[in-house]
């Protein structure tokens, strides 16, 4: 398989390995709504933030979208687009050293994703995806990268975004980007048969205006269809609905278009079919029945699914109902001007916050496509927010339970940028209209948490730093012992922490009979022992000393590890 090399890859290709894991600290004064939602949006450096997730996090994600600098080179935005901001040239100079010096431009890029994207990867569950946005400046060797740590057999498309048309260009007018998908596992989904569909977009404008029929006309269904079809070419062809006009004719089951009645391809089957009104055989489409047999079309005659002519003179058709099939796949090439976005971000803060925001209604579609109700969507270049209002809006619309965590590495964009425009979208917001009348506009409901990177869990000797909590070390250690997250509902009120494998993990620490002391219960003694929770196998107990014996240790299949110098820390 091809290889990319570049300056600096040996410094970082381990250095996920070495980032310390750091604790998280919130920090409410930016927070909105429901603090509980398991929403999150954290400042700092995405290496130490998805470090610091690790443990909570591993495997658990369904979905992440990230949009990193594309590397245009330029440096005048609200952020660096040049990989050149303070942080991460600190970073690089520290990491590469003094070969740091000598990068390009790609390879200062490539050092500064690589550690990054081997994090994200740990955080996928099976069945879960990664979508990154880029465009022609690193999609060469981005590609090369996914394809290395995901494996060439997971990716699934190269989608394009397809924006306005500029027609200043001097050669060509470059109006796309990509965005690039892989799967954790293809495999998996194809072997559990995973499908992707979103709602058809205007579908439900079309249901409201046929309900609006039906109450004026009733039962008179040729009317209905008439006015629909005017409807239709009332509408403008930017309006959503308007893709869907061939569903133009309604009956007492619903919507529908007159579909192909032959079979597909040619040479089906010819039989007999008599006009309901006429009972003459009618005319017979040139490529034959759809239907192999002649009792299926009976059947399908029946349930009132074929459309007949006035007479024998035409061949029929087969309704095909919208409601039938709401759903529709995921198209490769994405059609969104991308004004549409930055002028909502615009009207969201009235006035111009950030540049080049990606639209929350196509990264919506993304996670309708491959997100259930539940799922977790990570995002470790968070900018404005948009993901995180695709989230939550595609909550509101059906009713899901999604959470999101966005990470943004610059503190002013994340405090007046991403949580501002978070907090207004949550709460609700005022829109200026251009006759200077003001707009409400609703709020999406739910909530987030604002946090910010704090000390790492252990000092620069290895020991457990000043103010560590029970619940942080056992997630710490339950993690590193066994490479997966405790469960979520652990309650963590026992020093009996979870059990993996067979294995029961119990943690001694800050006393668990009351006092911190020795005597307190942070050194396993034969009175400690005995207070411990039962569990009848192999038993990995950490703790600051141990005072039982080898043999009874032994005896009891215990296995005891002491605290800071048998924890692992990377
Ligand atoms: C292209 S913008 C993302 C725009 C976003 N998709 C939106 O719609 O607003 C990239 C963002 O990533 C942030 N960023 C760059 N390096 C980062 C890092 N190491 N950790 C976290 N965020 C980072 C930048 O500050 C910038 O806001």
């Amino acid at each position: 398989m091809p290889t990319l090399n570049w300056i600096g890859k040996e410094a970082v290709e381990k250095h996920h390995l070495e980032i310390p894991y750091r604790l998280l600290e919130y920090d409410d004064t930016y927070s909105t709504g429901d603090l509980e939602s398991g929403n999150l949006l954290i400042q700092g450096d995405n290496l130490h933030a998805l470090k610091a997730l690790l443990p909570y996090y591993t495997g658990k994600i369904k979905c992440i979208y990230i949009d990193p600098p594309y590397n245009t080179g330029e440096e005048k935005w609200r952020y660096n687009d040049n990989v050149n901001s303070p942080e991460i040239k600190k970073w690089l100079n520290e990491i590469v050293g003094r070969e740091g010096d000598d990068l390009t431009r790609h390879d200062k890029w490539l050092c500064m994703m690589y550690p990054r994207l081997q994090l994200l990867s740990k955080f996928l569950r099976r069945d879960g995806v990664i979508f990154i946005s880029i465009d022609d400046n690193e999609y060469a060797n981005l590609k090369l990268l996914l394809d290395n740590i995901f494996g060439t057999q997971n990716m699934l498309a190269s989608l394009i975004w397809e924006g306005a048309l500029k027609n200043d260009s001097k050669f060509i007018s470059v109006s796309h980007d990509y965005i690039l998908c892989y799967a954790k596992s293809k495999e998996h989904l194809r072997v559990n048969k995973t499908k992707w569909r979103t709602r058809k977009e205007g579908i439900d404008e079309i249901y409201n205006e046929v309900e609006k029929l039906r109450q004026k006309y009733g039962e008179d269904y040729d009317q209905i269809s008439s006015e629909l079809q005017d409807w239709y070419k009332s509408l403008s062809k930017n309006h959503s609905a308007w893709q869907h006009r061939h569903y133009k004719m309604v009956d007492k089951v619903g919507v529908f278009f007159p579909g192909d009645i032959s079979w597909p391809g040619g040479n089906g089957p010819n039989y007999e079919v008599l006009h309901p009104i006429s009972k003459q055989p009618v005319k017979q489409p040139k490529g034959g029945w759809r239907y192999a047999k002649y009792e299926t079309m009976l059947d399908e005659m029946k349930k009132g699914k074929i459309l007949f002519g006035e007479d024998e003179n035409k061949v029929p058709n087969v309704k095909r109902y919208l409601h039938e099939t709401e759903g529709q796949v995921l198209p490769s090439v994405i059609y969104k001007d991308r004004r549409s976005a930055m002028q909502r971000l615009r009207s969201l803060f009235d006035s111009d916050v950030f540049e080049n925001p990606k639209d929350e209604e196509v990264l919506l579609k993304l996670f309708e496509a491959v997100t259930n109700n539940n799922d977790i969507i990570l995002d470790s270049f968070a900018g404005s927010g948009t993901s995180a209002h695709s989230v939550l809006k595609l909550n509101q619309l059906d009713e899901g339970e999604r959470k999101f965590i966005s990470i943004e590495l610059e503190e002013d964009i994340a405090k007046n940028v991403t949580a501002e425009r978070l907090k207004r979208v949550i709460n609700g917001y005022e829109v200026k209209k251009q006759n200077g009348t003001l707009e409400k506009v609703e709020g999406l409901g739910g909530g987030f948490r604002y946090c910010k990177l704090a000390e790492p869990l252990f000092d620069q000797f290895g020991n457990v730093r000043d103010g560590v909590t029970f619940k942080q070390l056992a997630y710490h250690i339950f993690f590193s012992e066994t490479g997966v997250p405790l469960k979520e509902n652990s309650r963590l009120n026992t020093p009996l922490i979870g059990k993996y494998k067979g294995k029961a993990y119990y943690l001694l620490f800050n006393g668990i009979l009351g006092d911190k002391t020795v005597n307190g219960g942070n050194v396993l003694t034969s009175k400690v022992l005995e207070a411990l929770p039962k569990y009848n196998g192999e038993k990995i107990i950490f703790g600051m000393a141990n005072r039982v014996s080898a043999n009874r240790l032994k005896k009891e299949q215990i296995t005891f590890k002491q605290i800071p110098v048998e924890i692992k820390t990377s």
